[in-house]
This record gives C-alpha cells, structure tokens and sequence, in this order.
C-alpha cells in the first residue's frame, strides 16, 4: 500500500494591500455628518460666503489666534488673494522654494512678480535660510516658504530675515493648519499664512477650499473683497478693486465645522504612524533617510523617505502590494511653466536629488491596524536584500 500524499498546508492569505490613500475609509466615519450637512445647507437657503463660512472663520482666527481668517475656495487662492492683497506685481521678486507644490511660485508668476528660486535643505526638503538671504536683492517684497510632508520651514529665522529686510513672510502652511513651530502656529509667524482644505490634507474637507490668517486689518479687508469680485461688504455690483471669484461654499464649511473638533485627534493618529515609521526605518540608514525625527508639534501630512534607488524601493513595494507616490519628480525650476526664468539643471541641486530620491509612504489617519508595520517589513526586505 502506497502511502497517501501529506495534505498540502493551505495557502496563507496573501497580505491586504496598503494603498497611498484610501478615500473610502477617509470618509466613512463622516457620512452621516455629510448627509446632515446637505440637507441643513439645502433647507438653509444659504450657498457661498454665509453664516457657516463666517462661523467656519471665526473658528480658525480662534484656533490659530489670528486677528482675521478669510475664507477663499483653496489654497491656491489663498496665496493668489493674499499676494495680490499685498500689492505684490510686475517688477516684484518673491523668494520660494526650488522644491515645492507648484503654488508656492505659480501664483506668484501669476501676479506678473518673479519667483526667485532658492535651494531646500537636504534633510527636512524646506527652503534654506541662507540660500534664501542670498537671493533677496532690492525688489524682493516677500519671502514665501512652504511646509511640505512632515516638515516645517524654520520660521524664527525667516521672520528675523523678514524683519531685518523689511519684507513681508508670507507662509505657505497650506498643508499645516494645526501644527506649531519656533513656538507658535504655521502660518501665524509673518504677514500672512494660509491653509488649504484639500480633502487629502489633514484639515481636508470635501472639496476645494482655503483660508488666509492675518493680524493686519487692512490686509484681510482687501482680501475679502478680492476673493469676491472686488466688492465691499455689503455693496453688491459696487466693483472697488479688480477682483477673483475666490469664495467658499456653505457645503465644506458646513463640513469643515464638523471635522475641525477632531483635527487634533487626527493629528495625533498621524503622527503615531510617523513614530512606527520612524522606530522601523531609522536603522536603515543610509539606504533608507527617514525625516528628521521627533514629530511633537508637526503637521504630519505626508511621510517622505529618501533612498538613492528611489525607483527600486517603489517597486519593490508595489510588487508587495504597498502604494507609494513621489512628491515631486521634477522641481519647480526645471518646469516647462517656468522656463521663461531661464533655470537649467544644477542650478539648485538639493531640489533635484530631492525629486530624484524622495518618495512618500501611505499614511493617513484611517490606515489599518498593522499597516504600517507591513510598510516598514517590506522596506526592511528591500535594505537586506542583496545590499
Ligand atoms: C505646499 C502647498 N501649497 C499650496 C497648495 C495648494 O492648495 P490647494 O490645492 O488647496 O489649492 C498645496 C496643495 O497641494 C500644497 O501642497
């Protein structure tokens, strides 16, 4: 008698997927607010620029301790209302980061003001002081440094810069509402700051929409009525300046009244994601850079790593079904929309090893139990294999 086969063992379960981001998870705890919202603003007879946009500012001026908070339809808009606010245009220079979401210099080209470029840091990705104190010159109005991932801009010395050269800081916190630095909250440091309410930031709402942070009354008046074609409170068809349509809707304030209560909770979240990912990836060194650690006070938006065989590691983690993005694969200055600056490559050379290593990591306060610890093994297996 032949003996039978041994039962092969069952299959394990191959591992749940860890996508980038995961929009339905990021919205199931709210649907009920969603809903609520809907219906409240459609029996309301109120649509844009209303009592929840007013209650919605007032809430960020409390919570930043802003003088004013003035709600625009994104971030985007915010930079956009507040350089035009300020006057900033033809023959005005602002220096902004090489490396940057292409709003921080956009809007300032828009204006018909030049970004002047200056090289980021290697470690944290922000925008250098001393690069930047070189690249004022006598038509610099504004100095414009934008927080990205986990990271803020060193902005104690950025206001000193400031105040020194008498010119206006203008902080791009778009992805930092909730997060202190040198002492005080991103985007209350200078002139201005402003935050962005992109679903995928950590205030993120439902939609586009944004909000300017000042101290300086004038500022916010004029920004007010240049979100809104110009007009002044109250004077409707009364067109004092050249304006944008640049307003906020009653539907993400509405929601965005119900989300901001929880900001801090969610804050946290991320950065207890952060930490796992710190513990687990810092002994990779120097295969693996994590950020800089020690996340109390941060903004924690994304988590981006540095590694010289970027384009490997992304692979490697999409084969074990992990999603990864790269912020951002070119720098600003090497964009075609800025050619006309006449940039070429080696110019700022941190922001191009930056776009050549840098890649982010999931995370989001709605990630799986264990997810992140599954990121950090299958990071771990790219560093030991065969290196
Ligand atoms: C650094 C930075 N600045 C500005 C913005 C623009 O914000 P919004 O998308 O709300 O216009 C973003 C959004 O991605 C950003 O990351």
């Amino acid at each position: 008698m032949t003996a039978s086969p041994a039962t092969p063992p069952a299959a394990a379960a191959a591992p749940a997927p860890v996508p980038y981001s995961d929009w339905s998870a990021r919205f199931e705890d709210w649907t009920e607010d969603l809903v609520e919202v809907f219906r409240e603003v459609a029996e309301s007879d109120e649509f844009i620029l209303k009592s929840r946009v007013e209650r919605l500012e007032a809430e960020v001026a409390r919570r930043t301790g802003a003088a004013h908070a003035v709600a625009v339809a994104g971030g985007t808009g915010a930079l956009t209302v507040t350089l035009a606010a300020l006057g900033i245009g033809p023959g005005d220079e602002v220096v902004t980061p090489a490396f940057s979401f292409v709003s921080t210099a956009s809007t300032v080209a828009l204006r018909g003001a030049t970004p002047v470029f200056a090289d980021v840091e290697y470690d944290t990705a922000m925008l250098d002081v001393a690069a930047t104190e070189a690249a004022v010159t006598d038509r610099t109005r504004a100095l414009l440094p934008a927080y990205l991932f986990t990271e803020s801009p060193r902005m104690g010395a950025f206001a000193a810069l400031a105040a020194r050269r008498g010119l206006h800081l203008v902080e791009d916190s778009a992805v930092a509402l909730g997060a202190e630095v040198d002492g005080l909250p991103a985007g209350r440091h200078g002139t201005a700051g402003v935050y962005s309410f992109f679903p995928a930031k950590p205030a993120g709402g439902i939609g586009d929409a944004g909000m300017i942070v000042t101290d300086d009354a004038e500022l916010a008046r004029v920004a007010r009525m240049l979100r809104n074609h110009g007009q002044p409170a109250g004077k409707r068809f009364h067109h004092e300046l050249l304006g944008f349509n640049c307003r906020m809707d009653e539907l993400t304030a509405g929601f965005l009244l119900r989300k901001l209560p929880h900001l801090d909770r969610l804050h946290a979240r991320r950065r207890e994601i952060a930490e796992v990912y710190e513990e687990g990836l810092r002994p990779l060194a120097p295969v693996v850079l994590p950020p800089p650690a020690g996340f109390a006070g941060r903004s924690v938006y994304t988590y981006v790593v540095r590694a010289q065989e970027r384009d490997a590691l992304r692979a490697h983690l999409a084969a074990e079904g992990i999603g990864t993005t790269v912020y951002y694969p070119r720098p600003l200055h090497l964009q075609p929309a800025f050619a006309h600056l006449g940039h070429g490559p080696g110019d700022f050379p941190v922001a191009e090893r930056l776009c050549r290593e840098a890649l982010a990591l999931p995370l989001h306060p709605d990630m799986a139990p264990g997810a992140p610890e599954r990121v950090v093994a299958a990071v771990r297996r790219f560093c030991t294999a065969g290196r």
